[in-house]
């Protein structure tokens, strides 16, 4: 089959090698958080200053972190894949724009940003936001971290759905599997006739539903896949 329209998804486990820590397993982030103390809007109402501290300290740490092997393999396949192409992460993170691609929707936010509870304005953002700064659009001390947490619509779907309905191939790199909508995007593409592969360092809760899965980590799979679909034009 001819590939020519592929979506991307990404996960925690494309940064993991940047140092970025990942959600679930050992290390993750869940292990020393509870989700429902820290990214829930119900958490933020609640105490709305362990919140701020929370993301206020994963925004400062981006600055100490680089793009790796994978976000730039991506960047690279953005700048020379000929048909379409649409990279969804679900991370919060700047690596993939860092690394040059620009063909990228961030579908849970950005620490990068901040949404103004009074007028709704998204701003870019890189300093805290436990100090109740004004909003730039509106001034009102109200801003919030552009995350979209528990129980909030992800952005772009509608964006997202499009291109995952017209797409030949669809890859999952480094996420478990584990958050809805983005694990079901496997099964949207499997409808729409796509293949589909998945590229993780274990196997994930949704490895049965790809056509292959390839194992390991993501700064050895991503350059190597990149570099055999710009070679052969397919995966
Ligand atoms: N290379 C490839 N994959 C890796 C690597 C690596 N070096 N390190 C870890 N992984 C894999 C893990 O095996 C795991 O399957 O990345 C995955 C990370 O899973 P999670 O921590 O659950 O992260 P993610 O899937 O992105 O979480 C989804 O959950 O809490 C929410 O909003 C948060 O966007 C996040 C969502």
């Amino acid at each position: 089959m001819t590939i020519r329209s592929i979506v991307i998804l990404t996960g925690a486990g494309i940064s993991a090698e940047s140092g970025v820590p990942t959600f679930r397993g050992p290390d993750g982030l869940w292990e020393g958080h509870r989700v429902e103390d820290v990214a829930t809007p119900q958490a933020f109402r609640r105490d709305p200053v362990l919140v701020q501290r929370f993301y206020d300290a994963r925004r400062a740490a981006l600055r100490n972190v680089m793009p790796n092997a994978a976000h730039l393999a991506l960047a690279r396949l953005d700048a020379e894949w000929p048909g379409e192409l649409l990279l969804v992460t679900q991370n919060v993170d700047d690596l993939h724009e860092r690394a040059g691609s620009r063909r990228l929707l961030h579908m849970h936010g950005e620490l990068n940003s901040a949404l103004c509870a009074a007028c709704g304005a998204a701003t870019p953002w890189t300093g805290d936001l436990g100090d109740h700064p004004p909003c730039p659009r509106c001034a009102a001390p109200r801003l919030r971290p552009d995350i979209v947490w528990f129980g909030e619509m992800p952005y772009h779907m509608d964006r997202i759905g499009d291109a995952i309905a017209a797409c030949d191939l669809f890859v999952s790199i480094g996420t478990s599997g584990a958050v809805y909508p983005a694990a079901g995007f496997v099964e949207w593409a499997r409808d729409a006739g796509a293949s589909t592969l998945e590229l993780n360092l274990d196997p994930s809760a949704g490895t049965p539903m790809f056509d292959e899965a390839r194992h390991g980590p993501a700064t050895q799979l991503v350059p190597a896949w990149v570099e055999m679909m710009l070679r052969a034009r397919s995966y």
